[in-house]
């Protein structure tokens, strides 16, 4: 099957790619539900695959087009530098991996990757699976569960032990309290990135108690490693270890950030995968089963392993599907430096680009029945798989700035979702839907209140 492609509603005159204009663009904004996530939907169903406008005076430009993805994220990256809302991220992650540019984020990465080469995710996959069994070991057969806190609890602790050789325990819970304050004020500071630093922008204030709680627990992990004199051979060892030409160590605050970024970046995005996966398995009681027999059959009682996990195909198209119905990460945004192309559309030097998973992996000329959770549509062999372009599924991101974590993170939530499954089945506990809250991920809104039932 090809694809169409979509065909702007509106013709744009002189090259500039059409799109809502004037104040009722920002009401419209306001009175989504959804917000963002209704706002861009809306302006692809009407303008089509590039769609321009301006936010707060910002000109903005939402694509669409699989092949002027390709363009911003991996042929024409050098024409790009990441966009104003990693300002606003920057608060929190300083010049960690995901906010940092140019030639330091690049030594920054080399220095990074070697803890995510495959050997070393497999050898975490028996902490992911106990920590997972350790978690259940808690729950009444029965009760219903905010599954979203579950999940933020256990990959936190995944996180902190397989990438800094640390026990999260009861910081797990300041933790999560601070990251949802953080996560609730984020869309402001977003709103306000052009402003200078010293403008008081309201809610600051939480924010900035939220954001004391973490740097406490964060040069805590850095200063007890410090003190043991230990060489465990873990990220953090190699973080502390790093000399830069003149042989000078990172200073505290860089490692801060660094840690800070790797900790919070690796352990959000893998619980709302894993959350919203449960959420829609609720959602669908026949794939929910399927999934079932898949892991009780292949497994037979035993511990998932990181190295078997291609016997899991249901679970990890599962996975996949939810991915795409909910991407942790629903927007990446890049500002052009030049003027450039796309569609036949020009965009100029200066504009914010926004490349939004939650639009793109909905697009029905792209996913036929957007709105249904279909883990089968991922099967290697079927035709809308095949047919599918390079870039119109982008859970990780593209290009040199691709998730660092993508590998582990696939690994972490097979292994979880499998030993979950082993044990229990998840209920809807309401007929209410769950809203998604965009903030620096898509996190459920309100927490995501699941019944869990003990299988027999
Ligand atoms: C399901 C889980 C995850 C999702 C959906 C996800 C998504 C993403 C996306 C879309 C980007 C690219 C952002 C951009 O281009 O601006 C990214 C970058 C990044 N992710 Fe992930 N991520 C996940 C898990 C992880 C994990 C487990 C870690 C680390 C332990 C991690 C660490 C990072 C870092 C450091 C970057 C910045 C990379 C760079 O710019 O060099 N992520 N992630």
């Amino acid at each position: 099957m090809a694809f169409a492609k979509a065909q702007p509603a509106v013709i744009a005159q002189n090259g500039r790619a059409p799109g809502p204009r004037g104040v009722s663009f920002v009401w419209r904004l306001i009175r989504a539900p959804n917000g963002w996530l209704d706002f861009l939907s809306e302006c692809q169903r009407q303008y089509g695959n590039v769609v321009s406008f301006r936010f707060l005076g910002v000109p903005a430009c939402l694509i669409n087009d699989p092949a002027g993805i390709e363009r911003v994220l991996v042929t024409d990256h050098q024409n790009f530098t990441k966009s104003m809302d990693y300002r606003a991220l920057s608060r929190v992650l300083g010049q960690g991996l995901l906010t940092s540019e140019g030639e330091f984020w690049k030594r920054q990465r080399r220095l990074v990757q070697p803890a995510f080469f495959r050997d070393r995710i497999l050898s975490y996959g028996g902490l992911m699976t106990s920590y997972t069994a350790r978690l259940m070991e808690t729950w009444q057969d029965g009760e219903v569960r905010d599954v979203h806190r579950d999940m933020m609890r256990v990959t936190l602790k995944i996180a902190a032990r397989s990438l800094f050789n640390v026990e999260i325990d009861g910081e797990a819970g300041t933790i999560g309290k601070a990251l949802t304050v953080v996560m609730d004020e984020m869309p402001k500071l977003a709103g306000f990135a052009f402003l200078p630093d010293w403008v008081p922008v309201p809610g600051l204030g939480a924010f900035r108690r939220a954001l004391a709680d973490l740097d406490k627990i964060v040069y805590g992990i850095i200063r007890a490693r410090r003190a043991t004199g230990e060489h465990p051979g873990d990220l953090l060892d190699m973080l502390l270890d790093a000399r830069d030409e003149s042989g000078a160590g990172m200073s505290d605050l860089q490692l801060r950030d660094e840690v800070m970024t790797l900790l919070l970046a690796g352990h959000e995005t893998t619980a709302n995968t894993l959350a919203w996966t449960l959420y829609l398995l609720a959602q669908n009681p026949e794939q929910q089963s399927r999934l079932a027999t898949e892991v009780r059959t292949v497994l037979d009682g035993r511990p998932a392993e990181a190295s078997g996990l291609q016997r899991l195909p249901y679970t990890q198209m599962a996975l996949m599907e939810a991915q795409r119905l909910y991407p942790p990460a629903w927007a990446i945004g890049r500002k052009a430096l030049r003027d450039f192309e796309v569609s036949g559309y020009r965009i100029c030097a200066g504009t914010n680009i926004v490349i939004s998973q939650w639009v793109l992996h909905r697009d029905p000329l792209l996913y036929p029945n957007p709105e249904r959770f279909e883990p089968e549509r991922w099967r290697e062999e079927t035709a809308g798989r095949r047919s599918l372009p390079k870039f119109a599924y982008l859970p990780f991101g593209a290009g040199p700035r691709v998730c660092v974590g993508a590998s582990l993170a696939l690994t972490e939530s097979a292994l979880v979702l499998a030993t979950l499954m082993q044990r229990f089945r998840f209920l809807l506990a309401s007929d209410e839907p769950v809203q998604a809250f965009p903030s620096v991920t898509l996190r459920p809104k309100h927490g995501l209140r699941l019944r869990v039932e003990r299988l027999r």
